[in-house]
């Protein structure tokens, strides 16, 4: 020990930089290459030394030291980065004869009568992510985000071990953009939704919102406990001198410099040995430590994608083959009614827990009564349930034969399960409803969380424990009452600190400055989403003109049909809802005027956009029409004056042409708003 000492007070850079060095071959050889050559304990070993240096030698620390990878001081927000690149996504296929037409396609434009030689990957079920290293160093990554901003998630990166911080190897290019999917494998997602379980808290779903949430986190401390994953499956930007011809060589290139890439991946010839491909993996699937949700058949020759092009969103050059939804069999113990904000009453039966490849199922959604009339679903039926992707698991179908005697009929109740008021259901419409309102503690806790929601006042912190126990200890019975609460209140709930308490109080008092459309979307009236809730401020200006307007004056708002005018002139004739309004204003609650806006370019202009758009959110788009007085409607009718259409665009396009309404595309959106 004395000799270690004197070694590193001799040279501690040196023994610092060589122990960097040796963890980070580890790293790689264990995390990339499967190929561990120490055991756990010797590493753990190396780990501590190195620590114990750094500690007494701060200043040696580099930022690739694998010390540096345990996580970073909580973020208060994301930084948004834009993608050089787009990051875009792709068409999927379900059939063998919808690749047969995919690769028919591909020779058509090629004018190509050989067969194609198509790189067959693993299509992961994780999330996209953007690496972007200069000169051989991490120095960036960014999610996807809406395929040209993302959010910078650089600090949860690095907590991946088989995330080089370093790229290894020679020729590195000055800018590398780097693509993979970063998942938590299936053993982590069961290890940690059994914590959670333990510990009475939310479970994930499913190991891709696993890794989303564990990606989100803005504490990366937190992030380093999940032992998320990444492969590498393509470049965005790249600055080289150069560059390999073929995809199947850039991803070996990548592997060579350290980037962990799929074993499974394999090029081929034609679409026959693409489907070959496709069975092999199916079969292989069940063995795989993580999820996969089919595979991915791009063209190999990097000219030939270059010639075949995108259409908008996705490549012409590559398709994604994707598995069939997964399904089990199982049985109904029971059968639940959970009430929603507006008191909908949605049937949840409790399950025989399943496996369904990896993620326990236990409870699927029934929908409604009509529903389990259709599928003639009885309490005790043996059933299969279905999970497609992230969908939540649903029963797809009953298997009469096995109905035991003892099965039961679901039965509506009559009274609502948690607060037993009187349940209604107009005639026509398939949802029951509590009636209760407030005075039902599920409702009030629904509208509670909607009032904080992202889209409403946006309250960090106020998470769905929280407004649980809030409403359970009585310390908030409405939204009102947020603004009442106490440091002593909060501070005696459970899994709360000072420091937590104080922070949501913080939130609360700057919550109070808000918008009018927000205002309003927070109040959580039926049928009032976000776009109409924007038509209403638009169109009242102030909150005093809205209070009174009669249905018939709410009619002349757009996209403001009869339904939804009486239940907005209901709820502002509520007198228990102009109260908790009135506490809200008297609070502080307030919002910047609205300038009415009659002399911009696009006043009294009604656009639709539909699909996906590339170069910004709808939101964003939204919010720029908006900003040029133009009004945003959600359906198209006559009196629309634009349909800005993205890719994947359905129905609404095929209205506009119908109706002969002039269409847009995002190229000449982008040229008719510079033109204005
Ligand atoms: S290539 C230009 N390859 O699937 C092509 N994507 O719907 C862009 N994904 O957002 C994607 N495994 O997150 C590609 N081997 C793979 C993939 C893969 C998973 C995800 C990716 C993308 C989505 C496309």
């Amino acid at each position: 020990m004395n000799k270690k000492n004197s070694n590193n007070k001799e040279n501690p850079q040196v023994k610092i930089a060589a122990l960097q060095a040796k963890i980070n071959e580890h790293n790689y050889q264990y995390h990339v290459l499967a190929n561990p050559l120490i055991s756990d304990a010797q590493y753990d070993e190396l780990f501590e030394q190195l620590k114990e240096l750094e500690a007494q030698f701060p200043e040696f620390v580099t930022f690739d030291s694998p010390t540096q990878r345990v996580g970073a001081a909580p973020l208060k927000a994301f930084k948004e980065v834009q993608h050089d690149v787009p990051m875009l996504s792709l068409d999927n296929a379900f059939t063998d004869q919808q690749i047969e037409a995919f690769d028919q396609r591909i020779r058509e434009k090629l004018h190509s009568e050989q067969l194609i030689e198509y790189i067959c990957e693993p299509k992961l079920d994780g999330v996209a992510i953007s690496l972007r290293y200069i000169q051989g160093v991490l120095s960036q990554a960014a999610t996807r985000g809406d395929g040209s901003r993302g959010e910078d998630v650089t600090e949860n990166i690095k907590t991946i071990k088989m995330v080089p911080l370093r790229l290894r190897g020679s020729n590195l290019p000055d800018v590398l953009d780097v693509r993979g999917e970063v998942y938590l494998p299936l053993k982590g997602f069961e290890k940690f939704n059994e914590a959670a379980r333990k510990q009475g808290e939310k479970e994930f779903a499913n190991p891709r919102n696993a890794a989303a949430g564990s990606l989100r986190q803005l504490n990366s401390k937190i992030t380093a406990l999940r032992p998320l994953e990444i492969f590498f499956y393509g470049t965005g930007l790249v600055q080289a001198g150069k560059f390999p011809e073929r995809h199947s060589d850039v991803l070996k290139q990548l592997a060579d410099w350290g980037l962990r890439i799929n074993p499974l991946i394999k090029v081929v010839r034609g679409f026959e040995a693409c489907l070959q491909f496709y069975q092999k993996i199916l079969k292989t699937r069940v063995t795989l430590p993580y999820e996969i949700d089919g595979v991915v058949y791009k063209v190999n020759h990097l000219a030939l994608q270059k010639k075949l092009g995108f259409v908008t969103r996705a490549p012409r050059f590559a398709i994604a083959h994707k598995f069939p939804a997964e399904e089990a069999f199982t049985t109904i113990t029971d059968v639940e009614f959970q009430v929603g904000r507006t008191g909908a009453l949605t049937p949840v039966a409790r399950l025989t827990p399943v496996h369904v490849r990896g993620v326990t199922v236990s409870n699927a959604t029934l929908h409604n009564m009509d529903e389990i009339n259709r599928k003639d679903i009885h309490i005790g039926d043996t059933v299969i349930v279905r999970r497609a992707g992230d969908v939540i698991p649903e029963v797809f179908a009953v298997i009469k034969d096995k109905r035991p005697p003892s099965a039961k009929k679901i039965i509506m109740p009559h009274q609502c399960p948690v607060c037993g008021s009187a349940i209604e259901q107009i005639a026509g419409e398939a949802v029951a409803r509590c009636s209760g309102g407030l005075f039902c503690s599920a409702q009030r806790k629904e509208a509670l969380r909607h009032f904080a929601s992202r889209h409403a006042f946006d309250i960090e912190g106020l998470g769905e424990r929280l407004v649980d126990q809030l409403v359970e200890a009585n310390l908030a019975q409405t939204i009102a009452d947020l603004y009442h609460l106490k440091l002593e209140d909060l501070i005696n709930l459970d899994r709360m600190g000072k420091k937590s308490a104080e922070n949501l109080l913080k939130e609360l008092e700057s919550s109070k400055l808000t918008t009018f459309p927000r205002f309003l979307y927070a109040l959580g009236i039926r049928e009032v989403g976000v776009a109409t809730a924007k038509q209403l401020a638009l169109h009242f200006n102030t909150l005093e003109n809205l209070l009174d307007a009669s249905v018939e004056t709410l009619q002349n708002v757009s996209d403001v049909g009869p339904i939804v005018a009486a239940h907005v002139a209901h709820f502002f004739h509520e007198p228990h809802n102009r109260k908790v309004i009135q506490q809200l204003l008297d609070v502080g609650v307030n919002w910047p005027k609205l300038e009415k806006q009659t002399d911009l370019p696009l006043t009294s202009q009604t656009f639709v956009i539909t699909g996906t758009l590339i170069s910004m959110s709808r939101d964003e788009a939204t919010e720029r029409l908006e900003s040029l007085g133009a009004k945003v409607a959600n359906s198209v009718s006559k009196k629309t004056s634009y349909v800005i259409v993205g890719s994947d665009a359905g129905s609404k396009l095929e209205k506009a042409k119908t109706l002969n309404i002039p269409c847009l595309d995002e190229e000449s959106f982008q040229d008719f708003i510079k033109n204005l």
